[in-house]
């Protein structure tokens, strides 16, 4: 399997995080996502230990919590000691009634609107990442208004290709997110920035993209953000005392993907930038990393039952699913490959091979394709694993399916974290 947190029991039934999931799927009902509380505080741990020892003491990993954003992940941030990456006035509405202490929290986004600003302001968010000249300005202005010296990191491209969906490569220079170094235009906003009586300029920020398997897009990442950062020093006489690094390391999806060792990787984004921090008489500065998927996905499972199979001769079986792209928009948005499986009949032989489809009228709403499976059943349940991330965070009510419920387990327990929607929430804004 493709995560230790996976095995089958004696009656066959997959099991997450040790509980029955066919148990869990009649208890809950179905779609259900499931998180599993332990392996999202392992991964926790892998990134403060190995960003401790790579980058030193001060260092800290931000999950990114566009990746699942619900009130229970900030109290396991909270509880690992964890800093966040927000990208709006909800998820910081979320990690504040989650009780995260906001002095750790940084603001993301190309578009943070005044009432962002501001929302963010009043409830104490640690750092702005500002991503272009109107926004500093604007962040100058509430600061002023209210007297205080906000912390920022200025955003910017490091014109890094990280070889993976285009979609998700934000780093490149032709880019809506920051400032390019590459145009000069990097160099302009911290010149700005600099100037600015109530922003106090902490360092810079960078994302190179998500779902990136090889470190070398994250070792490129840290040189080019330490020549930049010794440039401004030569050039401006400022030093930098935080870069951040952004997120981006990868999860196997599929058995045949490979398997990162987190922790290894960021010793060697560590080495890279000692290594080029001694080149330039630069001191090492604060480190900061952003996994948000690394953290979540494999902590993540959902849980479907089967409705039909259509086979069409000389093409191919449909086993429609009592969710879909609702749920799980990846595959009907970029392809995405998941592992899918007949949770309750996981000892069967898988000799039929299918394509998962969803409830919605629209074709492209698929789950997968090309899976083998029992010869599936009505009644039966099928688990796609590997959808802690941006699946719950990217779901929506089309065709006005309910969103799912999700249960957390942890040590054995199970319990609901979040409740299945009903149909009057369906309607709840609509006067
Ligand atoms: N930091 C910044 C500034 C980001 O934009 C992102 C992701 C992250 C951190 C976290 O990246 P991660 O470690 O999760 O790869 N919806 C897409 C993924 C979009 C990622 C956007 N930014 C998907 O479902 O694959």
């Amino acid at each position: 399997m493709i995560c230790d947190n996976i095995s089958i029991n004696a009656a066959g039934h997959l099991c997450f995080a040790g509980v029955d999931t066919i148990e869990l799927a009649n208890k809950y009902g179905t779609p259900l996502y499931l998180l599993d509380e332990n392996k999202i505080r392992e991964k926790c741990r892998i990134y403060q230990g190995a960003m401790k020892s790579a980058f030193g003491e001060d260092a800290l990993p931000l999950y990114a919590g566009k990746a699942l954003c619900i009130k229970d992940i900030y109290r396991i941030m909270r509880e690992e000691g964890m800093g966040i990456d927000v990208v709006s006035s909800g998820e910081i509405f979320t990690a504040v009634r989650g009780g995260f202490p906001m002095e750790r929290a940084y603001f993301h986004g190309n578009n943070k609107t005044d009432a962002d600003i501001s929302y963010a302001m009043d409830n104490g968010v640690g750092y702005f990442v500002c991503d272009n000249e109107e926004e500093l300005l604007a962040i100058e202005r509430e600061a002023t208004a209210r007297n205080i010296k906000q912390k920022i990191l200025i955003r910017v491209a490091p014109g890094i290709d990280p070889h993976t969906h285009k979609a998700i490569s934000t780093g490149s220079v032709d880019s809506k997110f920051g400032a390019a170094i590459e145009t000069e235009q990097a160099m302009t906003l911290v010149m700005l920035a600099i100037g600015q009586p109530h922003v106090s300029l902490e360092g810079i920020h960078c994302h190179v993209g998500s779902q990136i398997f090889e470190t070398q897009p994250f070792t490129d990442a840290a040189r080019i953000m330490v020549d930049f950062a010794a440039n401004v020093r030569d050039r401006l006489n400022f030093t930098f005392r935080e870069i951040n690094i952004g997120g981006g390391m990868g999860v196997p999806y599929l058995e045949e993907h490979p398997r990162i060792d987190y922790a290894a990787n960021i010793e060697e984004i560590g080495k890279a930038m000692r290594a080029c921090c001694e080149a330039h008489g630069f001191p090492m500065p604060r480190v900061r990393m952003e996994p948000g998927r690394s953290i979540v996905a494999d902590a993540g499972m959902t849980l479907y039952t089967v409705g039909t199979l259509k086979s069409i001769p000389g093409f191919r079986n449909y086993v429609s699913v009592d969710g879909g792209m609702p749920d799980n928009p990846r595959y009907a948005l970029y392809q995405s490959p998941y592992t899918v499986v007949m949770a309750d009949r996981m000892n069967d032989e898988c000799d039929t091979v299918c394509t998962v489809a969803g409830r919605c009228c629209e074709s492209g709403d698929l789950i997968q394709e090309g899976v083998a499976l029992p010869y599936p059943q009505r009644g039966n349940i099928i688990a796609v694993l590997t959808t802690g991330a941006y699946n719950y965070a990217m779901a929506s009510n089309y065709n006005r399916l309910p969103r799912p419920a999700m249960v957390r387990l942890c040590d054995g327990e199970d319990t609901l974290i979040l409740r299945r929607e009903t149909f009057e929430d369906l309607i709840r804004n609509e006067l």
